[in-house]
């Protein structure tokens, strides 16, 4: 008897839960204008397949349990279609090319995934440079697992190709990239330093991050900032078990969140991303310390 008294008691505040979550969840829109792009990179120009102009493509932010509303308007030459990485209920379209001068609203109904994911062009070959990051925060009444973080940041793993993409020519075999990129930038050992720029993550001393790091090649990716240690928080959309280490190894497509505190020497380190099969092919970014005159 008082067993069950007490299973329904829980069951109603697990209901009476269930009903703040849901009454705190949002709708978002958002419009994605897929275009074809002129980018510099490795000294030379070429048209590329955009959303919005920009490498890598717009970043989402929801909290867990909204509702997106994507409404992609195809202004390129191409037809696409855009696939949502883990996340489960969507109105996915994913049968439904998206014809050149027409546009489909995606609707996106997040549930319990939280953490970061990521979206890109269905096709192996738009998808090089139509990409982006999908970040679901928690609802607004929910805390994280973990010390709450002073901010966070998204870092896209990338590769860029010297030949202009297409669907005619869409074969990109692991290894093929001219270069590799973190969030769209090669870094400045190409040779083309006039082009080429390097990524810069700006972090205040003592302070806690997420990093979310989206390998977004389809090749095993390590990637490390030196001299910080990274806190493993969560993966695929969910937290996970925590756990340290200096370098994150991500499976070809694989998300990782990690904490991060700027706990060192002010100074400036390196951020690095290499295919795991070739440490030569390196790239780099660099983490600065805000340096603060009081
Ligand atoms: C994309 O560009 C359009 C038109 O410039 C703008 O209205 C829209 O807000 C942009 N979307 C994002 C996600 O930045
Ligand atoms: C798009 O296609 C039209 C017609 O085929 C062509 O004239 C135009 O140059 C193409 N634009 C790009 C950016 O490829
Ligand atoms: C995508 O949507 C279609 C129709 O809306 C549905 O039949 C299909 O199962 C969905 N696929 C996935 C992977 O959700
Ligand atoms: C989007 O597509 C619908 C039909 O699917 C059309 O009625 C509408 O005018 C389009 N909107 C824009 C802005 O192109
Ligand atoms: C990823 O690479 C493998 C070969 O290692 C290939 O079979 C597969 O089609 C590729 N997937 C995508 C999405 O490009
Ligand atoms: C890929 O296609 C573009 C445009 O159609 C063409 O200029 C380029 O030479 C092709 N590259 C390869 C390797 O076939
Ligand atoms: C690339 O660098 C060269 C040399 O500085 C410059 O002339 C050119 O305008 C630059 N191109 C772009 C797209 O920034
Ligand atoms: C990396 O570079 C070193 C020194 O330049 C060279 O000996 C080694 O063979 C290279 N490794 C690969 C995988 O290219």
């Amino acid at each position: 008897m008082g067993s069950q008294k007490q299973g329904l008691m829980w069951l109603t505040g697990l209901l009476f839960l269930n009903i703040l979550v849901l009454s705190c969840a949002d709708v978002q829109y958002y419009e994605f204008f897929l275009q074809e792009s002129q980018i510099t990179k490795l000294c030379s120009t070429k048209n590329t397949l955009t959303l919005n102009g920009s490498f890598p493509g717009p970043e989402i932010r929801a909290r867990r349990g909204d509702t997106v509303f994507v409404n992609v308007h195809n202004q390129a030459n191409s037809s696409v279609s855009i696939t949502w990485e883990g996340i489960e209920d969507s109105n996915n379209g994913s049968n439904q090319l998206i014809q050149p001068g027409r546009n489909f609203t995606y609707q996106i109904d997040l549930d319990d995934e939280i953490g970061t994911l990521w979206w890109h062009a269905t096709s192996a070959w738009a998808s090089a440079t139509v990409h982006g990051a999908f970040v679901v925060l928690p609802a607004a009444n929910e805390d994280y697992p973990f010390p709450t973080p002073d901010s966070d940041k998204t870092i896209i793993i990338g590769e860029w190709f010297r030949q202009e993409l297409t669907e005619a020519n869409q074969t990109i075999a692991p290894g093929q990239a001219d270069a590799y990129t973190i969030d769209g930038h090669t870094g400045e050992t190409t040779g083309c330093s006039s082009n080429d720029t390097t990524f810069e993550y700006e972090v205040d001393y003592q302070s806690l991050y997420i990093v979310r790091i989206i390998n977004a090649v389809n090749e095993t990716m390590e990637f490390g900032v030196a001299s910080h240690s990274l806190t493993i928080i969560g993966q695929r959309g969910a937290y996970s078990r925590r756990s340290f280490t200096n370098s994150l190894t991500l499976a070809p497509h694989q998300v990782t969140d990690v904490l991060m505190c700027a706990d060192q020497n002010l100074g400036h380190y390196y951020i690095t991303a290499r295919p795991a099969s070739d440490a030569n092919r390196s790239t780099a970014g660099i983490l600065r310390y805000a340096t603060t005159s009081l």
